[in-house]
């Protein structure tokens, strides 16, 4: 009986450490252990020598050897059936499925190569809310109630308050900084503004803007320059030309407008520039003294220079967009055209 139990447990951990490679293994397995003349029955041809009072234990303990031998058999067996049933195993040598990867939208490409530029000379990055009050957009920039200039843009009105207006550009965000922020400031503000512009290849009712803002002593027109002049070489390139024409916006004294040579003909006329050479880009000036008395900040001590530039219009010279409307379109066929810039 004792040699009888040793077998069996020899054959179990053999059983139990088996793991057919194939099904002509397992059916060596089968003839092995379950076969007429496998180990099963020649164990139980064992029983006759066990004397009578231990034969009871020893049927058990063989009836268990049994069924672990053919569940271990059935549990293979099926196995390989529904490995086959599936077809042929999958080829992991083939190349993996593509995962679709979105690409970042032009304007946000554009603004984030602005900022970098800016950052780059020691401007930090300001927003502000797109629903603003009267005096953040308007009032605090030199344009009162019932000033003209108020004109040069159609303003959205927030109809459940007359207070309110969606913004109309981003200088309203300078004029919080200006209001919470210790001199010297020297900030950009990018952003979406809105206009009740009909919309075409040329207007939308909504865009972006990123304008900048620099208060200090000693502040010239000459830095204004020099700023936007070293930005333009870093957005266009290093032979791009600049040019300043008189113009006038109420919170800047004097003020300009900013073109840059043609960045597709260089400047011998094409439709891009409408065979000027030239194409505008932003408009800047040295902040208005009644701006900077309106935040407590003395005109006498302190000057500034502020710009504004339209991220789209920045798109449009140096990609060529020639549309306003395909920014807002979704149509992927453009959008990943901007996949590697
Ligand atoms: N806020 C002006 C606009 O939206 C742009 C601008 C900003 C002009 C700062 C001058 C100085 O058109």
């Amino acid at each position: 009986m004792a040699s009888l139990q040793e077998q069996i447990q020899q054959y179990e951990q053999e059983i139990n450490s088996f793991v057919p490679a194939n099904a002509a293994e397992l059916e060596d397995y089968r003839i092995r252990f379950l076969g007429t003349k496998g180990i099963v029955k020649m164990i139980f041809g064992e029983m006759k020598t066990v004397p009578a009072d231990q034969r009871k234990e020893a049927g058990q303990l063989l009836n268990g050897f049994k069924i672990l031998a053919e569940e271990k058999y059935e549990s293979f067996k099926s196995l390989q059936a529904s490995a086959a049933a599936k077809g042929p195993a999958i080829d992991n040598t083939l190349p993996g499925t593509p995962l679709p990867l979105g690409t970042r939208h032009p304007l946000r490409v554009v603004e984030n190569k602005i900022i970098s530029i800016f950052e780059r000379i020691g401007f930090s990055v300001a927003t502000g809310p797109e629903i603003e009050d009267d005096w953040h957009n308007f009032t605090s920039l030199n344009m009162p109630q019932h000033h003209p200039a108020r004109d040069m843009q159609d303003t959205f009105y927030v109809s459940t308050n007359p207070d309110w207006v969606l913004r109309t550009h981003t200088s309203s965000a300078q004029a919080r900084i200006l209001e919470s922020q210790p001199l010297p400031i020297r900030v950009i503000c990018p952003g979406r503004v809105y206009r009740n512009e009909t919309i075409s290849a040329r207007a939308h009712c909504f865009f972006h803007q990123c304008e900048g803002l620099y208060v200090d002593k000693n502040v010239s027109f000459a830095d204004l320059k020099q700023t936007l002049y070293y930005f333009v070489t870093e957005m266009f390139g290093e032979n791009t030309k600049v040019r300043f024409r008189p113009s006038y916006f109420p919170f800047t004294e004097p003020s300009a407008e900013m073109d840059i040579s043609c960045t597709v003909c260089g400047g011998s006329g094409c439709n891009l520039c409408k065979h000027t050479g030239w194409v505008e880009i932003l408009g800047c000036g040295m902040v208005h003294p009644n701006m900077l008395r309106n935040f407590g900040i003395d005109p006498e001590v302190y000057t500034g220079f502020a710009f504004g530039m339209g991220v789209e219009r920045i798109t449009q010279v140096k990609y060529q967009v020639n549309d306003l409307r395909l920014y807002s379109q979704n149509d992927v066929r453009f959008l990943r055209q901007f996949q590697s810039v």
